[in-house]
């Protein structure tokens, strides 16, 4: 019995139940994926090139292993332009579960920038979106990760949830806003927010070299998210073994099953993109839209730092 008890914990603490399925890494990991050129669903400021326009705007590159995805940080946008030349990637792959870690050096910075890493199926909302990552440069900076899920209608979770995870709900009017519908009752598209605590965006996150954020979605019990930085990334992960059951407590929990089915989520794209302005940078842009697409068209130098630079994601299943 006792050699039962600790050979088991045994078994727990030293393996991993993961096997690594994909990974987007170094000179392959552009050919994962598809360069959206769509004019902007939120209205955002924002020009998506192809590929090609991409690598000859030097706006893509991989030097040794590191990714980057960049803005254009140089020219004023000439009048009847779309916006500042940018990026939108989506994963050929489709996911219906998995472990995805995603290891960042640096996310985008700049005002009026709206950078996220996020998944989606197809006509939306009925295959459902999951924000990994994402935020706005504005003043004060966000210093937090706002995770969330859009879905349609079905989809609730529990305020009492809340002790699963160290991120807290995000409360309107004193209500914890806990209904994924993508339409409930006000603002369009804030869906199930839970916020990370501070030093998870932005200059933050970023001044030590970044660190990893983990989705993992269970498709019948659970989508969990963690963010580490660089200095307290988990020795199974970098060993290329990642156990969840080794880890802190999420520090986001989304409960899936009698209260928001698995359906909801299907044949899920990976997206990493940069936008500017749009529904969310640019109202909380200092004077508003206007003022947002001026500024994204005239300062140039405000997006020296609106870059991704990816040493991998990597796509683990059981
Ligand atoms: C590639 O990375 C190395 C090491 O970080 C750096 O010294 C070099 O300038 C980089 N090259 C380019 C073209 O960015
Ligand atoms: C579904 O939600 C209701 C209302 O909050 C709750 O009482 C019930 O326990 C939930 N069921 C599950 C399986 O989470």
């Amino acid at each position: 019995m006792i050699f039962f008890v600790f050979s088991s914990l045994l078994f727990a603490l030293g393996s991993s139940s993961y096997e690594l399925k994909k990974s987007y890494e170094g000179d392959n990991f552009f050919n994962g994926f598809y360069f959206l050129t769509k004019n902007d669903p939120s209205n955002g400021f924002v020009d998506y090139v192809d590929r090609q326009t991409a690598e000859n705007l030097g706006l893509i590159s991989v030097n040794d292993t590191k990714i980057k995805i960049s803005t254009d940080s140089t020219n004023k946008i000439p009048a009847g332009k779309r916006g500042r030349p940018s990026i939108k990637i989506q994963s050929s792959e489709t996911y219906n579960e998995g472990l995805f870690i995603f290891d960042i050096e640096h996310m985008p910075e700049g005002l009026g920038t709206w950078p996220a890493y996020w998944f989606y199926g197809d006509d939306w909302p009925n295959n459902g979106e999951v924000d990994v990552l994402e935020g706005i440069g504005e003043i004060p900076k966000i210093k937090y990760n706002n995770f969330a899920l859009h879905t349609t209608e079905g989809c609730k979770m529990r305020e009492e949830d809340q002790d699963l995870f160290t991120g807290k709900w995000f409360y309107r009017n004193g209500k914890a806003r806990t209904n994924c519908h993508y339409i409930e009752d006000q603002i369009p598209h804030e869906g199930c927010p839970i916020r990370s605590s501070d030093g998870f965006f932005g200059e933050e996150f970023n001044k030590d070299k970044g660190g990893v954020i983990i989705y993992e979605w269970e498709r019948n019990d659970y989508m969990r998210f963690w963010m580490f930085k660089r200095n307290q990334i988990p020795i199974d992960i970098i060993q290329g073994e990642p156990n969840p059951s080794n880890w802190v407590k999420p520090m986001a929990y989304y409960r899936l099953g009698a209260n928001c089915s698995s359906d909801h989520f299907n044949d899920m794209m990976i997206v990493i993109n940069i936008n500017f302005c749009g529904a969310w940078a640019g109202d909380a842009y200092p004077g508003g839209q206007e003022a947002c697409m001026n500024g994204v068209r005239n300062n140039p130098e405000d997006f020296t730092e609106a870059y991704w630079t990816i040493n991998y994601l990597k796509v683990y299943k059981h």
